[in-house]
């Protein structure tokens, strides 16, 4: 399946990566999806177009994102939400008249899908704990980068792992943000999990 773009900005742009993201969903056929860090929407579209061709009307999709920046979200790594093509910016200021980086720009993405879909305002440290996680069967981690971030997102999300389903990881190597390896690893030797690094970049993480 080919990952579109949505006029929007997405980290799973380059060298075909969104595509082979995707079929890597595929192969694993999700029905409760979570995505943590969902950014402008654009691999959420992308995920709930998927698990519609698969499972009809019958899949879910849960998104977290800070979706603004506050002082209590300081330490979080946000990348920038300024288009470099200026007919992106002024589309989103002048004409749809909404932040891409809004949950309203992203609900408004996703409304083909709205029975399906659930959006989150807020910090992963601090829902995730409140989240039913023993339903999700697919994490798409690509939240928050910092240590404690990633620790606290692999903690909750386990579940997921021992209802036999994948977390899969983003960033894993990522030279300015070196928290998610650490975090990782640390992970997946505690619990004594299976992990394999997909296209040099996802970190996938199942029971043995
Ligand atoms: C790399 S972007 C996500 C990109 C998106 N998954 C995609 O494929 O286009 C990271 C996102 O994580 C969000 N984020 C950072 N720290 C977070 C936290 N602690 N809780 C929830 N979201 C967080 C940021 O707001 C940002 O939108």
């Amino acid at each position: 399946m080919k990952y579109k773009k949505y006029f929007r900005k997405t980290s799973l742009k380059q060298d075909n990566i969104g595509s082979k993201f995707l079929n890597e969903v595929a192969s694993k056929k999700p029905k409760y999806f979570l995505e943590i860090g969902v950014f402008h929407g654009v691999t959420a579209r992308n995920v709930c177009e998927l698990l519609h061709s698969i499972h009809g009307q019958d899949f879910k999709y849960v998104g977290l994102d800070l979706f603004g920046e506050n002082d209590e979200n300081s330490k979080e790594i946000i990348p920038s939400t300024k288009f470099k093509n200026p007919f992106k910016n002024i589309y989103f200021k002048y004409i749809l008249r909404k932040d891409p980086y809004s949950i309203e720009a992203v609900s408004d993405l996703l409304k083909k899908f709205k029975n399906n879909v659930q959006l989150i305002k807020g910090n992963s440290n601090h829902l995730l704990k409140n989240i039913d996680m023993t339903k999700i069967d697919y994490v798409f981690l690509d939240g928050g980068h910092a240590y404690e971030t990633v620790k606290n997102d692999l903690f909750y999300s386990y579940p997921v792992l021992e209802n036999g389903g994948t977390i899969l990881c983003d960033d894993y190597d990522l030279s300015y943000a070196p928290g998610i390896k650490q975090a990782i690893d640390e992970f997946i030797i505690n619990k004594d999990l299976k992990s394999e690094i997909l296209f040099d970049r996802f970190a996938k993480i199942e029971k043995k």
